[in-house]
């Protein structure tokens, strides 16, 4: 199934048709293919518990529903067969004296509803459509209504820790005069890294939802990966020193440079670099760039704690935190370093993966097209 649904824009539509009435199933099969734009592939099954079974299978697109199967009657089929998180739409088919049972299944998710003739029927092929098309929206504002529930909860733990930490210092310095000033020194740095956490943490907020929304502004340069990744590294040696962690560099000679911007990549490259040395307390960091095809790959890879395989598909989801091994409670953060990271290097046509075994380490990779048409349409500003 493909993730994002049907678009209006896609040429074949591949439909389940639900009917166990050969004769109709056919008169809906041949009304289909009779269409052009889109172009329709039907399939049949004449019992909900078969159609359920090839709806497991995947690739539909659509799918059209008698509701009196012989296994399922009514409402109950709808239920079974639409729960609203699935992608496709559902057009049903009621009889033509029980409009009603038409209206309640729109109501219960369906997306549309035809009557058993086979006038209705020649409208089919256009009500799948904008079927569709409704589908796709309906799941748009499903996953924003999702990000705003997940904002929420997330802006109103997150934000208040640091905020009440602040008004506690303030209140220790003002309401008590008499402390010592180095005693109030202290308080007050503990309010400014506050007052930094909360500033970091709305500023993320900010670039997730301006990334999300596709409002994210980038400036395009040809630069070379390698050279960000060094100067990364410098920048973090100072704490794999403090760790006493060994530091190995590794590029590829002769790397080209890759469209991007050198900012944005260099706010990525740094978080997985000092992810690498905060979550690791024994052992080497290794930080590759190197050649891999179309693409220039950048690899940073530890011998530390290791992300749980469970832990995995939720590291570059927006809003997850995960439970770092070794600690009671999820890290202060408001769980979107990682997806705007994705959310940066996607923009950029790239890709992130991860591994890690749990317990010896972890590696993150990007990888940023080479296009040598882009590469070309740069001068170099720099030379090597
Ligand atoms: N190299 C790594 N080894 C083990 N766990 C990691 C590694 N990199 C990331 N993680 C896990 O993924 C989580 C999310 O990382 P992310 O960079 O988004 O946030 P953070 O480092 O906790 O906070 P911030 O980057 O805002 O300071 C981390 O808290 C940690 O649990
Ligand atoms: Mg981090």
């Amino acid at each position: 199934m493909r993730e994002e649904g049907f678009t209006v824009s896609q040429s074949l539509f591949n439909v389940l048709v639900i009917e166990d009435d050969l004769r109709f199933g056919g008169l809906i099969s041949r009304t289909l293919s009779a269409s052009l734009r889109p172009l329709y592939r039907t399939e049949q099954a004449r019992t909900l518990g078969a159609a359920l079974d090839r709806i497991r299978e995947g690739g539909f697109d659509g799918v059209v529903c008698d509701l009196g199967l012989p296994d399922s009657r009514g409402l109950d089929t709808l239920r079974e067969l639409c729960p609203r998180e699935r992608p496709f739409p559902v057009v049903v088919l009621t009889e033509f004296d029980d409009e009603l049972t038409g209206l309640r299944a729109v109501r219960e998710g369906a997306q549309d509803y035809l009557v058993k003739t086979e006038a209705e029927v020649s409208i089919l092929p256009r009500v799948l459509a904008y079927a569709a098309q409704r589908k796709q929206d309906e799941q748009r504002i499903r996953k924003a209504l999702e990000l705003k529930k997940q904002f929420t909860a997330a802006v109103s733990h997150e934000l208040r820790t640091p905020l009440t930490v602040i008004e506690e210092c303030l209140g220790t310095v003002l309401d008590d005069p008499g402390q010592d000033e180095s005693q109030n020194r202290r308080v007050l740095e503990t309010a400014r890294s506050n007052a930094r956490r909360l500033a970091h943490l709305i500023q993320s907020v900010l670039d997730f939802q301006k990334f999300e929304s596709g409002r994210g502004e980038f400036e395009w340069a040809p630069n070379y990966i390698d050279r960000i990744a060094s100067e990364e590294a410098a920048r973090i040696m100072p704490e794999v020193r403090r760790k006493k962690l060994q530091f190995v560099f590794e590029n590829d000679s002769d790397l080209p440079p890759v469209r991007s911007d050198r900012v944005q990549i260099a706010r990525v490259i740094h978080n997985w670099m000092s992810n690498a040395v905060k979550f690791t307390e024994k052992g080497e960091i290794r930080s590759r760039v190197f050649r891999d095809g179309r693409f220039v790959r950048f690899e940073v890879s530890d011998t530390g704690l290791g992300i749980r395989e469970e832990d995995l598909p939720k590291l570059f989801q927006s809003y997850e935190q995960i439970v770092p091994p070794g600690t009671a409670r999820k890290t202060g953060g408001i769980g979107l370093g990682l997806a705007i990271d994705r959310q940066i290097i996607r923009a950029h046509g790239g890709q992130v993966r991860v591994e890690s075994t749990y317990g010896k380490g972890t590696v993150f990779s990007l990888s940023l097209p080479v296009s040598s048409a882009a590469a070309d349409d740069f001068k170099m500003e720099y030379d090597r």
